[in-house]
């Protein structure tokens, strides 16, 4: 292959971020190309939100994702916005709502997002390469990246690794931009999954398996490490018990900071003082039993088994103050010690991969791999439930197209 030939740039991946940088890109005037070894492009947006995408959050900002440099997603961020990508959605004619407030998702299907992408990457001329398994990715000795794939060879002065991050294997992830980044010397911040349920051991199992179905909304308790100080979040919102654990949007936030070792805290009764509650109930009513008591405030089943386990027989009027007391305590911060996670095949996202230090926040080129860029999941920079990725991946993409 001639070296005029040599593109401006390959995409490895055509999913969210990777066809947001390659239609900034090849609006912007540059030659791309996409590869991916998928059949279709945006697998993952297809089936997100329940079919529906939740494609962003009005109020996404750096607070709401995990990173080694909370600081690294502020400028793509702040220069893509989700108004940016609302105003996208709303050029293409895409009907939208809010689920809550800021939480925006598609009226009719997600394919109409990547169906979005693929047009504005037609606009810029982006040869789209699909079902193309990638065997190689190299640098010749004048800078020019090489990409080899089991029906092409392509080269470009640049690469963009988009091939997100290692959750959902049987979608087709993998670790390909991890592996390409370590090979050209960036670091690798340890990968785990995220926004994912979480399992317990066999003695937990026991009573939780009683509970399989039954929800109730919480408050998640979460302490983020931030150098010497650190903040603590709550995750206000529903969880659901599994056969395996538990579930549910509050936990599976929780799940992004949890590590193996680590409890989980719990506030079964959130924006409420239990142990006024418990008083003022055994006051009102106070030839009520335990179980009845706690069914006014928590659901049923989970009455009768807190009820069993920590408060006597007999009418609460009878029950005396300091037992009520050590209820509440447990009701406002039940402290729960997950075993793990149910793993890459149920999370959401992958928490970690590519190490920020080595990239330039404005671009996400690699520091000391000049044509090297990074985007999306595959980058340490993890969102919170709610439409927090996918506006990572537009804004990160967005910036590194620009850059092309
Ligand atoms: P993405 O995974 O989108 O794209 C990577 C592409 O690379 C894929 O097309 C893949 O086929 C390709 N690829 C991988 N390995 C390759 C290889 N070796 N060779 C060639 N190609 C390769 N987020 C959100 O904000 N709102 C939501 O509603 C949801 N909902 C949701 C539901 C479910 C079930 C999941 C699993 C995830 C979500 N997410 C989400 C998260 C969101 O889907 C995710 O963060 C983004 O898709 C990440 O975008 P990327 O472009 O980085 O990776």
């Amino acid at each position: 292959m001639n070296r005029a030939d040599a593109l401006d740039a390959v995409i490895l991946g055509a999913g969210a971020a990777g066809m947001m940088a390659a239609a900034t890109a090849g609006q912007g005037g540059c030659r791309v190309a996409v590869l991916d070894h998928a059949a279709q492009p945006g697998r993952k947006i297809l089936i997100s939100g329940g079919g529906r995408c939740n494609f962003t959050h009005l109020d996404s900002g750096p607070g709401m994702f995990l990173s080694a440099n909370p600081h690294f997603a502020k400028s793509a961020l702040a220069r893509y916005t989700p108004a940016d990508f609302l105003e996208l959605v709303k050029r293409h004619r895409i009907a939208w709502h809010a689920k809550t407030p800021g939480q925006l998702f598609c009226d009719r299907s997600a394919s109409e997002i990547v169906g979005m992408l693929v047009r504005e990457c037609q606009q810029g001329n982006v040869a789209m390469h699909l079902s193309n398994r990638i065997i190689a990715v190299r640098r010749d000795a004048d800078g020019i990246f090489v990409v080899e794939t089991d029906r092409m060879v392509l080269q470009a002065r640049a690469i963009v690794l988009a091939t997100g991050g290692l959750s959902i294997p049987k979608l087709g992830a993998t670790g390909l931009s991890h592996d390409v980044a370590r090979r050209f010397g960036l670091k690798i911040v340890e990968p785990a999954p995220a926004l994912v349920p979480l399992t317990f051991g066999p003695r937990d199992r026991e009573w939780m398996t009683g509970l399989a179905g039954v929800s109730m909304e919480i408050g998640a308790k979460c302490h983020v490490s931030q150098g010497r100080r650190g903040r603590d979040i709550v995750f206000r919102d529903g969880m659901l018990f599994t056969h395996r654990g538990l579930s549910g949007p509050a936990i599976l936030q929780a799940s992004s900071y949890w590590s193996p070792g680590a409890s989980l805290d719990i506030d079964c009764l959130p924006g409420r003082d239990a142990a006024r509650c418990l008083r003022e109930l055994k006051k009102a009513r106070p030839r009520m039993g335990g179980a009845a008591m706690l069914a006014s405030l928590l659901p049923q089943r989970l009455a009768h088994l807190l009820a069993a386990h920590h408060l006597p027989d007999g009418p609460v009027g009878e029950m005396p103050d300091s037992v009520l007391d050590a209820l509440a305590g447990l009701l406002s911060s039940w402290r729960l010690m997950p075993t793990g996670s149910e793993g890459y095949a149920k999370a959401e996202v992958t928490r970690g991969g590519i190490d920020t230090a080595g990239l330039s926040s404005q671009t996400m080129e690699a520091r000391d791999v000049p044509g090297l860029f990074a985007v999306g999941e595959a980058v340490d920079v993890t969102g919170w439930l709610g439409g927090h990725n996918f506006q990572w991946a537009w804004s990160s993409g967005h910036a590194a197209g620009r850059a092309l």
